[in-house]
């Protein structure tokens, strides 16, 4: 894939997704966080720090680099993609581990609340010429004991087929690719779309500098991004991948389970169909 003219570059996506985040989080976080718990959790974050140091003897030409680097990904408004392509998938990993309910995976940097609400039966809202392989995404929400959880919510959203995601790249329509589905009385859904491509970090920021520093590649396998909710049940904030996509086993931001991957089948005339069910727990 090559980067055209109009491609979002790094300081753009990074700094809508900055502006994001901020306007999604509730005032007062980190006041609320009791010293013995920010002693613990920075205590073990820079014991990490310096055990790295010692054990690969880092320089003080390596240190400087380092600071140099940090710098930038703040000047940059990167801290949101490189968090969340580094560092999410343990946060999610640690959630997870008391969540009884389908599996999850991480936010990452480009929801967006408040998109268009749709009916059981839609489709997302897309460009009269969207580009991609049509897709039926369809299923079923359940609660933990089997039963349907009427009128469940699906907040989607995805990249294009050139792995870009509206209000974060500066030609696309907003709301593209994004919309909140309601399902039926027997939480069933069937969502058209088409299929995203492979998402690339930016490779011309801070992040994008690292990775090649690192040797490492800028991919993350194709994915429909979810979170579903309905009153009463914890949400579960989801991505779901496609068998054989390329990167799956090599995912730069570590976020595919062996569950949350959908097999399509061809459907009609070119088009591809995929079921996936979810089960929702009780709140607490
Ligand atoms: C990033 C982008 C994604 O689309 C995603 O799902 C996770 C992380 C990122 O650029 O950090
Ligand atoms: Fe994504």
């Amino acid at each position: 894939m090559t980067r055209t003219e109009q491609s979002p570059t790094a300081a753009g996506s990074g700094a809508s997704a900055t502006q994001a985040f901020r306007a999604s989080q509730p005032q007062g976080t980190a006041e609320s966080t009791s010293p013995e718990r920010v002693s613990a959790v920075v205590k073990a974050l820079l014991d990490g720090v310096h055990e790295a140091i010692r054990t690969e003897q880092v320089t003080y030409t390596e240190f400087q680099a380092a600071k140099q680097w940090l710098i930038e990904v703040g000047e940059g408004g990167e801290w949101p993609l490189l968090l969340d392509v580094f560092v999410e998938h343990a946060v999610e990993d640690v959630a997870s581990r008391t969540q009884r309910g389908s599996k999850g995976s991480i936010l990452g940097p480009y929801y967006l609340p408040d998109q268009a609400k749709l009916p059981a039966e839609a489709t997302l809202p897309m460009r009269p010429d969207e580009k991609g392989t049509p897709l039926v995404f369809a299923g079923q929400v359940r609660d933990a004991a089997g039963r349907p959880v009427s009128g469940a919510e699906l907040d989607l959203w995805h990249a294009d087929d050139e792995g870009y995601y509206s209000g974060f790249a500066p030609h696309l329509p907003e709301g593209n690719l994004r919309g909140v589905v309601t399902a039926d009385e027997q939480g069933r859904f069937e969502v058209i779309t088409i299929q995203p491509a492979p998402y690339q970090i930016p490779t011309d920021g801070p992040t994008g500098k690292l990775l090649e520093a690192a040797g490492w590649h800028p991919w993350r396998p194709a994915h429909l991004h979810l979170i579903v909710r309905a009153p009463e049940h914890r949400p579960i904030t989801t991505q779901l991948y496609f068998e054989g996509g390329q990167w799956l086993d090599s995912d730069v931001a570590g976020a595919t389970k062996p569950e949350l991957v959908l097999n399509p089948q061809p459907h009609g005339d070119g088009w591809l169909r995929s079921e996936y069910d979810f089960v929702l727990e009780p709140e607490n």
